[in-house]
């Protein structure tokens, strides 16, 4: 017996669809979210509201290595930061200065994950990821 024998197109088939839509669309994928959307989702999987305070420390301070986030992105995250080893420019972190900051969830995640790995040694939870985006969405011109 199928395991889905409603429907007319096998699974796998509707999978495919998907995947070939997502692949065709790459601007669709790209703008897919926002800062303020990064910033509810990681305080709902926290349990709590980001705190900008703590997101600021975290942002700006070290943490047992030798970079924090702002040798990259700048303290504030407000103008262009230069990559603290390559020197190559950066688009501002904060979103009141860079429009396509966080508009893109799998962005946002790979460089959450790779950045707090080299920074913190580990990945960041979700309740610190909540308290950057606090910091850094109230960052205003
Ligand atoms: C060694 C340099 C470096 C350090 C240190 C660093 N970053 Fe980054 N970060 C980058 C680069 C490069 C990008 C990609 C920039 C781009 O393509 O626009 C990036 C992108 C990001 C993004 C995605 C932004 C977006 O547009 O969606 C986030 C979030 C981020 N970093 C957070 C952090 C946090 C938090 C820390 C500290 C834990 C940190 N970064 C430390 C280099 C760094």
């Amino acid at each position: 017996m199928t395991p889905f024998p409603h429907l007319a197109v096998p699974p796998r088939r509707w999978i495919g669809a998907v995947l070939t839509l997502t692949l065709a669309l790459p601007g669709a994928w790209a703008a897919d979210t926002s800062a303020t959307e990064q910033l509810a989702r990681w305080s709902a999987q926290a349990g709590q509201p980001g705190q900008p305070e703590r997101g600021r420390q975290l942002f700006t301070q070290r943490h047992g290595g030798e970079w924090s986030c702002a040798s990259c992105h700048g303290n504030p995250p407000t103008a262009q930061g230069r990559h603290a080893s390559t020197g190559k420019p950066m688009e501002p972190l904060a979103p009141a200065f860079n429009p396509k900051a966080f508009t893109d969830s799998a962005k946002v995640d790979k460089w959450f994950r790779r950045n707090c790995k080299d920074v913190l040694q580990r990945e960041c939870s979700a309740a610190e990821k909540a308290d950057v985006l606090a910091w850094l969405t109230r960052l205003s011109r």
